[in-house]
């Protein structure tokens, strides 16, 4: 059995941060063997550069996930290239900087992560998920079983039938991008663990991790606003998984969420 962990998007300082401090506790408390995390607005909510995904990585995160936000940042596209531990989109067109899909040595052998971006109510209108993923789930699969999906998405149809069209294929697929929890963690019936939104790692009292008075005052007025990350303690929302490693059928998958104190 492999135990993975996977972490919904982190915002800003305050979610980072407060992933750093306790990634090593948390590890020894649920006996983790790897750590996934969406990176997406790790930096004041907008993207992640390069130092960030550095210092996640450096910490025990294994790999980063993104989605709509990737490109916020401008360093990031240069770089991803270089780092394959950073993943893009996998359903951006060929020739796009960087990789959706990477496989890991770990103790307890291979493991793969995937990360693809849906189509409804996203801004970008990306290549086609659902023959995206199959096709490149096809060649992981000459290498390992134990394959974890981030799946990132405005709406819970469109996740849930991704997470369908990959029962058996995959051990898990865990949606990501509305940064709220739902509790609809399953085991589809060929062995693929789904959960549609893992949640966000971001400040508490918040709107999707930003300060509520300035993300009320963009709906009041549709004026433009600048979407401060708001501070104060963190709440961590992530998924742990346990993995059959021969099989790569999903065994359980459990949420997790934890509010942590901020002096
Ligand atoms: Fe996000
Ligand atoms: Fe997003």
């Amino acid at each position: 059995m492999i135990r993975l962990m996977f972490f919904g998007d982190i915002v800003g300082e305050p979610g980072r941060s407060t992933i750093i401090e306790n990634l090593a506790s948390i590890k020894e408390e649920f006996k983790i063997d790897f750590f996934v995390a969406n990176g997406e607005n790790a930096a004041g909510g907008k993207g992640i550069t390069p130092k960030i995904a550095i210092d996640l990585l450096r910490c025990g995160i294994a790999v980063i996930t993104t989605g709509d936000h990737v490109w916020d940042q401008k360093d990031l596209a240069q770089w991803i290239s270089t780092e394959p531990r950073v993943l893009r989109p996998i359903n951006y067109p060929a020739g796009t900087p960087g990789a959706g899909s990477i496989v890991l040595e770990t103790a307890k052998g291979k493991v793969g992560v995937l990360n693809a971006q849906c189509r409804t109510f996203m801004k970008q209108l990306l290549e086609n998920p659902f023959d995206r993923l199959r096709q490149e789930i096809e060649i992981l699969r000459t290498e390992t079983n134990v394959l974890l999906v981030d799946v990132h998405g405005e709406t819970t149809s469109e996740k849930a039938a991704l997470a369908w069209h990959l029962d058996g294929k995959v051990s898990a697929v865990i949606g990501t991008h509305t940064h709220v929890q739902t509790a609809d963690e399953r085991i589809l019936p060929n062995g693929t663990a789904f959960l549609t939104d893992v949640g966000m790692c971001g400040a508490d009292i918040s709107i999707l991790g930003r300060e509520p008075a300035v993300v009320l005052q963009k709906f009041l007025t549709s004026m433009p606003t600048q979407l401060h990350i708001a501070r104060g303690d963190v709440r961590i929302c992530a998924a742990i998984l346990d993995i059959d490693e021969l099989t790569g059928r999903a065994l359980s998958i459990q949420r997790f969420q934890r509010l942590y104190k901020v002096s």
